[in-house]
């Protein structure tokens, strides 16, 4: 087999393990330029817009393992460096996601970043200006993220509040874009793919989508994801009456407000009823 065909079969091989992501604009070339220029990304978004796919996307094309946390009000900084643990009655370091991800090259991702504790961004800090060092304070060692090494965090703009945002001095420190959700077409073709209902019948689901998500605002906190739209189209794939699964994927996880509920429920029937 020549070099030629190896190439190309090797690179099926690849594209067929790509997570599937359906870019809506240019974020895949925003993505890798950031990531050839050595500077960290921050993605907002609503949630369930594809934020998580983009990175598993970009990670996997990029040929760079992904170190993913999810950040919570709990998270310290030694949750991502690392901590000493007692192993076989020795004491050892063990690196924790942000370190293994800078010593190995790698892209670390950290989902709701606003949530994690102030000590983290002390951390964080160092690593995203020109300097791109993680001090590990334990350990004594000042380690130098490598050229592969990239840093991405994400939230949601819509919960957050006062007290909850990212300072200027760490937002000012990444290179940023807006997720929404996807235009109908592309969204569509998510759908179908995701779920395995026939393009025609999403066409149908996303339309009732736009309709819903004029509605956030008034009543919702947010908008009905792409991801409940997948929902909704695998249960309907899988053969349950239209109505049961919006109800089940379109109403009830957006609202505990009967009210809301109601309106909801008049749009899904104005369509399908
Ligand atoms: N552009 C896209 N291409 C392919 N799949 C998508 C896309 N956008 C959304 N999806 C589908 O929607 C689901 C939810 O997307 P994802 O988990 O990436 O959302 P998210 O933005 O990370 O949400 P959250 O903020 O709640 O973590 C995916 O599992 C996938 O099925
Ligand atoms: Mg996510």
């Amino acid at each position: 087999m020549s070099h030629t065909a190896t190439a190309t079969k090797a690179a099926s091989a690849f594209a067929r393990d790509l997570p599937y992501y359906a870019p809506a604009g240019n974020e895949c070339a925003l993505f890798e330029q950031a990531y050839r220029q050595r500077l960290p990304l921050l993605l907002k978004g609503p949630t369930g817009c594809g934020k998580t796919r983009f990175v598993s996307h970009m990670a996997a094309k990029l040929g760079r393992p992904l170190f993913t946390v999810s950040c919570h009000d709990d998270l310290t900084a030694a949750d991502l460096t690392g901590r000493y643990l007692l192993q076989g009655g020795e004491t050892r370091w063990v690196d924790g996601p942000l370190t293994r991800a800078v010593r190995e090259g790698g892209i670390c991702y950290l989902d709701e970043v606003v949530e994690a504790r102030k000590d983290v961004t002390v951390v964080l800090h160092p690593l995203t200006d020109d300097r791109r060092l993680l001090p590990l304070e334990r350990t004594g060692e000042l380690i130098e993220a490598p050229d592969d090494f990239m840093l991405v965090v994400s939230y949601n703009p819509g919960y957050q509040h006062i007290l909850k945002s990212l300072k200027p001095s760490t937002r000012q420190r990444f290179v940023a874009m807006s997720f929404d959700f996807p235009p109908p077409r592309v969204e569509c073709d998510i759908v179908a793919r995701e779920s395995g209902l026939s393009h025609e019948r999403c066409v149908a689901l996303v339309n009732l989508a736009g309709r819903l998500r004029e509605l956030k605002g008034q009543d919702l906190e947010e908008g009905v994801s792409t991801r409940l739209l997948v929902y909704c189209a695998t249960l309907i794939s899988a053969g349950m009456p239209i109505l049961e699964a919006t109800r089940a994927t379109l109403v009830e996880p957006l609202t505990d407000d009967l009210d809301v509920q109601e309106g909801l429920l008049e749009s899904i029937r104005a369509t399908f009823g």
